[in-house]
């Protein structure tokens, strides 16, 4: 009878059971890996006999065959050092084979056999809570993080030492024990809305795009405030809920990016990829797929300044992510799908110069080079932002004056309770915020009165605005609603999402 211990990969962002055989084979002393493992886990032969010489039983002196189940999951990296050391002591008899039965065993070994931090564990242990497991063995220092997991053992284990000797039954392990938050504090952004100057259209677009999950472009000569009125965006997002946090932290604990000080991304992401970022680097790819910037703003912001700079190519692979929410990356070997549900928020200048409509300082490009810039940025991708605002050089007498806005936290909490609203209003959908609605959403909950239709009938015409544009301005009205409490959309909520509609030229 074969030993039989189980173990986890990860595939895009979910953990597949994985199952270590160990049996003893004809010949003497050498050990052959099979089920498609990669280089590193053929490595993992040198590392399970150096390290197993640290515990004080005779290595098995013959041969042995270990088998990585199912075959056609590739398996990368060291995570199974571990489990495939306790397979061997299994097979030589040192630990009974009822011990790991209930478990999932994960880790690194260095050659001591102490155990390293292993990246992932997160979506390992939450497979290992699907399958009925009654605990999982992780290393220590990422105990953590596993135990985000609820309603699962996590034994955080040090060295092979330590975890034979537990599971002999002589020197058990204690589960690592901590108390999951409630609820996540809110973030503090750097710089507060209350010390921006003006721009007070600017700062009620940016709530109404952080109350309904909406895209947002700001147009505005160099020196305006849009970089920073941007950066000051995370202070009124609303607060994530754990599932929403959990979702987050997925993604980064695969890619070795959480913090070491804490194993839960607590507030929502925001990131500013520079226009120099490849294809792959935003959207995500690599011969074995990984996520790219969009995915690591997940439930969060992603931040494009400069946004015609980025060139076309990369904008127009935003476009299928921007309406699915997610991206798939499809290889040779099959396709793997990322959450993708970031608000977008560009800034731009006018033109070349930047100073393109501004009363102050006259335009020196010319309408050619005006118009290829504007260009660079396609139709479809403007089709895909809900809100456009121009940001105007801020007056002198306003930039002087000491009188302070309203504070980040008063938006947020204007913010949050719009999203509330928002929750309520589509729970049983996996929506949870106006600017995700589908369509039949979006029929079922944005109805307009006949004075609404007739305006909205007369500013398509004027505005010339598409049918998705359409859909849009029914969804950024209902956040302009919600943000106002109020039950129906009403005509003032729906002149205000007008407003941020382009009127021809950008
Ligand atoms: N409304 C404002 N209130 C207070 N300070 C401001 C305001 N607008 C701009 N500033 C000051 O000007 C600096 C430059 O602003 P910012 O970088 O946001 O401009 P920008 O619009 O992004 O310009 P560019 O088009 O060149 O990128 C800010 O760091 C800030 O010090
Ligand atoms: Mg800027």
């Amino acid at each position: 009878m074969p030993a039989r211990v189980h173990s986890c990969a990860v595939l895009g962002l979910e953990g597949v059971l994985v199952e270590v055989e160990v049996d003893t084979t004809h010949g003497f002393g050498y050990i052959i890996v099979v089920g498609l493992p990669d280089t590193a886990v053929k490595e993992s032969r040198e590392r399970v006999r150096a390290a197993i010489k640290n515990i004080p039983v005779p290595f098995p002196r013959k041969s042995l065959i270990i088998n990585l189940a199912p075959a056609n999951v590739r398996k990368e990296g060291p995570a199974y050092d571990l489990p495939m050391a306790v397979g061997i002591l299994i097979t030589a008899g040192l630990i009974p084979s009822s011990a790991v039965e209930d478990l999932v065993i994960v880790g690194e070994l260095s050659l001591d056999g102490s155990i390293r931090h292993t990246p992932g564990l997160l979506p390992m242990a939450a497979m290992a809570r699907e399958k009925g497991f009654r605990g999982i063995c992780v290393p220590a220092p990422d105990a953590a993080e596993a135990a985000l997991i609820p309603d699962l053992e996590v034994l955080p284990v040090r060295s092979l030492t330590d975890l034979f000797w537990h599971l002999t039954g002589d020197q058990p392990i204690s589960p690592y024990q901590q108390s999951s938050p409630r609820e996540l504090p809110a973030i503090k952004a750097q710089t507060d809305f209350r010390e921006i100057k003006g721009q007070e259209h600017v700062k009620r677009a940016l709530e109404v795009a952080a109350a309904g999950n909406h895209n947002m472009l700001m147009n505005g000569p160099p020196g305006a405030g849009k970089t920073l009125l941007a950066r000051s965006l995370p202070g009124i997002m609303p607060r994530m809920s754990i599932d929403e946090a959990l979702d987050v932290t997925r993604i980064y604990s695969i890619l070795d990016r959480l913090p070491s000080h804490t194993p839960l991304i607590q507030h929502r992401p925001f990131r500013a990829p520079h226009h120099t970022i490849s294809h792959a680097g935003l959207v995500g790819g690599g011969t074995w797929p990984q996520p790219g910037e969009i995915s690591l703003a997940h439930r969060g912001v992603l931040f494009l300044d400069e946004f015609p700079e980025f060139g076309r190519r990369v904008l127009e692979v935003l476009r299928q992510p921007l309406e699915d929410k997610a991206v798939t990356i499809s290889r040779a070997q099959g396709s793997l799908t990322f959450p993708a549900n970031f608000m977008l928020v560009a800034a731009m200048n006018p033109c070349p110069c930047g100073y393109y409509g501004d009363p102050v300082k006259t335009c020196t490009c010319s309408a050619a080079a005006i118009t290829r810039y504007q260009k660079r940025l396609s139709g479809p991708i403007l089709d895909r932002v809900d809100i456009q605002v121009s940001v105007p050089r801020v007056e002198f007498d306003k930039l002087t004056s000491d009188r302070l806005g309203e504070p980040s936290r008063a938006v947020r909490e204007r913010v949050e309770k719009a999203r509330q609203i928002q929750r309520e209003r589509l729970a049983g959908s996996p929506r949870s915020a106006n600017g995700d609605m589908i369509p039949h959403e979006i029929r079922q909950f944005c109805s307009l009165d006949q004075e609404s239709l007739n305006l909205m009938r007369n500013a398509l015409q004027q505005l010339g605005l598409s049918a998705r544009a359409y859909h849009r301005v029914l969804k950024l009205s209902r956040t302009i609603a919600d943000l106002a409490g109020a039950e129906d959309i009403a005509t003032v909520h729906l002149a205000e999402a007008l407003q941020y509609q382009p009127r021809g030229e950008l």
